[in-house]
């Protein structure tokens, strides 16, 4: 009966995903709140939150309390998570509900506990957490209870998780705080530098969706899309084309930061487990795997093979999915005992 009410959730920089036990993925917004300055409310959260970004009047503002990966503004990171939770759960929260949190491997211990006090003031019975790539491996289909040796590729929002992974724990790993945000502003900072153009953040990552790319080839080269912003030097309203050779010019800074973080981690790794990434090559997960070409330049740089997860956006929320039905049996294995961390 309680275990009906067990639910996952991916706390991500760029949106929250739920999953709920037998249901599948629940819910799935961005994570950005709107709070009214004057009478400190919030006016919004998730979806309807993000559609005010970048165009709110002075007294509203509409925030992302998640950067990088971590909780930057703790209270409301923990008004967001108890709106989503009760939006999941309905008013009626008779029996409180488990939860298992994935939080990005970098989080400091701090940030961990900001995690597991919000999630009990949100109406936990009680708080999990579960490290971003486990919960990825676990979302992407891996057996990682196995003795092979398995690397995964997590590229967020705010956070790219690279680790290898063997018997259901990290054996190396890095976490850079550098993920699709990254790639947004770098476009931005490309707009301002050759057109004179500031651009918004959201037209940043519609560009980066539509027509940017990791790897020019002479089919995409040429994509090009029109997009606006506010000239520098007229201060009036002025559009622009942009190609998909100048994004992948302007993300080169980013892009070189991943592959040179998978290259430090596979240095790193114990070398039967390498031998077993050549043949299970990398899986990559988080909606930055969706980049165009990116997968390619890591096989590229690389030379292993690159897979990309079958639902790389939900990976990580199915993940955390999995690790519920598992925790009886870890929970067993620790004598009765919950452990307050997954794996
Ligand atoms: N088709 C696409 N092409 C390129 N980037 C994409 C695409 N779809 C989504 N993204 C990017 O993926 C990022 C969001 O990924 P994801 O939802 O996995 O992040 P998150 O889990 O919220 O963040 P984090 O794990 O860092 O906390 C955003 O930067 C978004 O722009
Ligand atoms: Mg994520």
């Amino acid at each position: 009966m309680f275990f009906e009410e067990d639910i996952g959730v991916d706390l991500g920089t760029a949106s929250v995903l739920v999953f709920k036990k037998g249901k599948g993925i629940v819910l799935h917004e961005p994570s950005v709140v709107a709070i009214d300055r004057n009478t400190n409310r919030i006016i919004a959260v998730g979806e309807e939150a993000r559609l005010m970004l970048g165009r709110t009047p002075g007294h509203i503002v509409a925030i992302r309390p998640l950067k990088e990966g971590v909780i930057a503004d703790y209270d409301t990171t923990e008004k967001m998570l108890t709106h989503f939770l009760r939006k999941v759960l309905g008013k009626r929260m008779f029996f409180k509900p488990r939860v298992i949190v994935c939080i990005p491997t970098g989080a400091t211990d701090v940030e961990e506990r900001a995690v597991r006090q919000a999630t009990l003031s949100s109406g936990a019975r009680q708080s999990y957490i579960i490290e971003e790539p486990l919960a990825a491996a676990l979302g992407a289909g891996i057996n990682i209870s196995g003795a092979t040796g398995n690397m995964v590729v997590d590229i967020g929002g705010g956070t790219s998780d690279i680790a290898v992974l063997s018997l259901g724990g990290i054996v190396c790993n890095t976490s850079l705080r550098i993920g699709g945000d990254k790639f947004d502003e770098s476009i931005i900072r490309y707009v301002r530098r050759e057109y004179n153009l500031m651009i918004g953040d959201r037209t940043a990552e519609e560009l980066k969706i539509q027509v940017g790319t990791a790897w020019v080839t002479d089919t995409n080269r040429d994509r090009v899309m029109d997009i606006r912003g506010r000239d520098l030097l007229t201060g009036l309203p002025k559009t622009v084309q942009i190609s998909s050779h100048e994004s992948w010019h302007a993300m080169q800074e980013p892009l070189a930061a991943v592959i040179e973080g998978v290259k430090k981690v596979l240095e790193i790794t114990p070398p039967e487990l390498a031998a077993d990434i050549v043949n299970n090559g990398i899986v990559m997960t988080g909606g930055g795997s969706l980049l165009d070409g990116l997968d390619t330049l890591l096989s590229h740089e690389t030379n292993l093979p690159v897979h990309i997860a079958e639902d790389p956006v939900s990976c990580v929320a199915m993940g955390t999915g999995k690790a519920l039905h598992e925790m009886k049996t870890l929970q067993r294995a620790r004598g009765g005992k919950p452990p307050k961390r997954i794996m």
